[in-house]
């Protein structure tokens, strides 16, 4: 088997690649990456040996030639910033959407058994009460969540209209090691760390359902060992917070003082509420293997063993 995944410099993607080498130590790893500012090849640096690493570009069929044959593509690369959405949404559209595209030409001609697509539950949009089903219609709000909504539907239709056996995922929001300090758990446990003030949008009292990334990775290759070809599967772990409650936990587990949250104006088109059903995926046999507590407590410890990763972020 030889398993191509893009983006597999990033976040999810790194670690996805470890479970990956872990679980399939007798098969190829290609990774594709563009490097942009959110991948790193550090993010990598214990599975070197066991993978082949591509910097490229998904926007250029050049670049994913380079790749060769394989049997199944993850994608993961993306823009994946809600903030840099809001600031350069060209961006999103160009990776997310066209990249995407690009991607689905390549899997064809190279007759692919799988193609999974990695999507967010941002694609619903927001919901005051209840959660959402994956038969729900999307109504995403920021410029991110659309392209990965234009994507998915990309995506699909390659499934519906040429037979391409595309599986997509839609997490709801990860955390743990190796995130780019820009989303809110390592921004609040790096600003702790530094005893700086801890920023909340608006309030603090928008809602999103928190999934440790090791979760996340074991529910994608689920969907992609017995999902079915044109499947939908959310992915969530059931752990609502406001983020308020995700600062102040990150304060308790550091033993330091509520007087570092601070209230900053609320981004634009701000979604309230995300929550999402997970009987799908948890009909396939999987479930989340870590608390919400115990993979806080892994994230900060992380953190704190690895200023040598997020130092040169700063
Ligand atoms: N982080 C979350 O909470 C979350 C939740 C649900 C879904 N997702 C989705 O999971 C995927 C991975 O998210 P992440 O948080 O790891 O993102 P990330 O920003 O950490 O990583 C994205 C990776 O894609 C690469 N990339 C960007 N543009 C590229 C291009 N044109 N060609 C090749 N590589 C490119 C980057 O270099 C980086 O390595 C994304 O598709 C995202 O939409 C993320």
């Amino acid at each position: 088997m030889r398993f191509l995944v893009t983006g597999g410099a990033g976040f999810i993607g790194s670690n996805f690649v470890r479970l990956l080498a872990r679980k399939y130590p007798d098969d190829e790893i290609v990774i594709l990456d563009k490097l942009t500012y959110a991948g790193r090849r550090e993010n990598l640096r214990d599975v070197l040996d066991a993978i082949t690493f591509i910097h490229g570009d998904i926007c250029r069929m050049e670049d994913l030639e380079k790749a060769g044959a394989c049997d199944v593509v993850f994608n993961f690369a993306a823009e994946t910033h809600v903030d840099r959405s809001i600031t350069e949404p060209d961006l999103f559209v160009r990776t997310d959407v066209l990249g995407t595209c690009n991607l689905l030409n390549y899997a064809m001609n190279r007759e692919v058994s799988r193609f999974i697509q990695i999507s967010t539950d941002e694609v619903y949009g927001s919901i005051p009460s209840g959660s959402f089903h994956e038969t729900d219609v999307l109504d995403p709000s920021s410029p991110y969540s659309a392209s990965k909504a234009a994507a998915e539907h990309l995506a699909q239709s390659y499934y519906k209209t040429y037979g391409l056996p595309v599986i997509t995922t839609r997490s709801s929001n990860n955390f743990g090691p190796y995130q780019f300090p820009e989303k809110l758990i390592p921004v609040l446990i790096l600003k702790a760390l530094s005893r700086q003030p801890l920023p909340l949008y608006g309030t603090g009292l928008n809602v999103r359902d928190w999934l440790y990334v090791d979760d996340n990775c074991t529910g994608i290759e689920t969907a992609y060992e017995k999902g079915s070809p044109g499947g939908i599967y959310n992915i969530g772990a059931g752990n609502e917070k406001t983020n308020l409650e995700i600062a102040k936990i990150v304060l308790k587990t550091l033993t330091m003082d509520e007087d570092l949250i601070t209230f900053v104006p609320d981004r634009a088109g701000h979604d309230f509420r995300y929550s999402i059903a997970t009987e799908k995926i948890r009909k396939l046999g999987w479930a989340p293997s870590y608390s919400f507590e115990e993979s806080m407590d892994r994230t900060v410890e992380w953190y704190k063993q690895n200023e040598w990763w997020w130092k040169p972020l700063l």
